[in-house]
């Protein structure tokens, strides 16, 4: 996710049961990839193996030559957004605007892969473009004459963006006629939703994103949900606490003192926004600009909640 899956999360989120996580889509266009915001978002230097870049454009050659660059600085597995609804991305025709373009989504895949040939590449998408272009199907065949590894499907389509709900029915379509790894995405919010999931999809894998901010912990409760060998954990907020500290400055090392307390914000609201007197705490924290008066803050808060 963008703006939010950088290397302190992913690592956060492989520590508490998550498999693989995917970095914030890079894109591939030669004016943007320059920027310090790509460079943060291709930094995988200290993370742990699978390391997964997520490459975004239309431009077959310069999408190859990303990926190409990715796997140079050690990316493991090289993932392709064609799911992303933002207007300045479909604008550009990149992100979900490609599901309408079926010859340009074979041209894109088969180009990547030849030009690394050693390295798993899969895909992200939705299911369509729209209602009436629903073309999963379609594209999963794509996908996997292609050579695609594995194929994550959020179960909305571009018109949806973020609204209503998200179906399932569409993924089971295309697990039960696809040879590979499918990963169902979407509203995945907690461990009974997670067996639901699965179960009505039968999908080899699940992708939870917007339920990670806040509580990455729900990775190890949907592990123990669906795996008889472990037992769920009740996480209290006083056990919560050091891992959100930890968190927190993990982000100020990785952006350095002036972007790090800007960028801990969104994390620490999602920690923190359901506990009490949250409101006058967030007054006061976002007039903050001190990554130490930022963790002492934060840190009297969660006490005060513990306590
Ligand atoms: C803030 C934000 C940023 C996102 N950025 C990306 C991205 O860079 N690449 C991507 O494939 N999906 C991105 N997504 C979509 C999510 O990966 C996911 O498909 C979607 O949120 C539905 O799953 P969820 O209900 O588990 O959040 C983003 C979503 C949000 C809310």
């Amino acid at each position: 996710m963008a703006g939010i899956t950088d290397l302190p999360f992913r690592n956060l989120c492989r520590k508490l049961g998550a498999s693989l996580a995917f970095s914030e889509m890079i894109s591939s266009n030669p004016e943007l990839k320059a920027t310090k915001k790509s460079q943060n978002r291709t930094n995988i230097k200290n993370e742990p193996s699978p390391r997964a870049i997520q490459i975004l454009g239309n431009d077959p050659k310069q999408m190859a030559d990303t990926a190409r660059h990715c796997v140079d600085n050690g990316a493991d597995i090289i993932d392709i957004n064609m799911g992303c609804p933002a207007k300045k991305v479909c604008s550009k025709a990149t992100g979900s605007a490609l599901l309408k373009d079926e010859p340009l989504i074979r041209d894109i895949l088969s180009t990547v892969i030849d030009s690394i040939p050693n390295t798993p590449v899969t895909l992200k998408i939705r299911t369509g473009w729209s209602k009436v272009q629903k073309n999963a199907l379609n594209v999963a065949k794509i996908a996997e004459e292609s050579g695609i590894k594995a194929l994550t499907i959020h179960g909305r389509t571009r018109e949806c963006f973020f609204n209503g709900e998200a179906e399932y029915e569409t993924i089971a379509a295309v697990k039960s006629e696809s040879s590979i790894p499918i990963i169902a995405n979407g509203d995945i919010d907690n461990p009974t939703k997670a067996k639901f999931v699965l179960e009505k999809t039968m999908a080899d894998g699940l992708m939870i994103g917007r339920q990670a901010i806040g509580n990455p912990w729900i990775f190890s409760d949907i592990i123990a949900a669906i795996s008889p060998d472990t037992s769920a954990q009740n996480h209290h907020l006083h056990d919560k606490c050091e891992v959100i500290t930890n968190h927190i400055e993990q982000i100020h090392r990785f952006y350095g003192d002036h972007q790090g307390p800007k960028i801990a914000r969104k994390h620490i609201q999602g920690y923190c926004q359901n506990q009490k007197g949250f409101n006058d705490f967030w007054k006061e924290l976002i007039e903050i600009e001190d990554k130490n008066q930022q963790l002492r803050l934060l840190t009297s808060y969660l006490h005060s909640n513990v306590s």
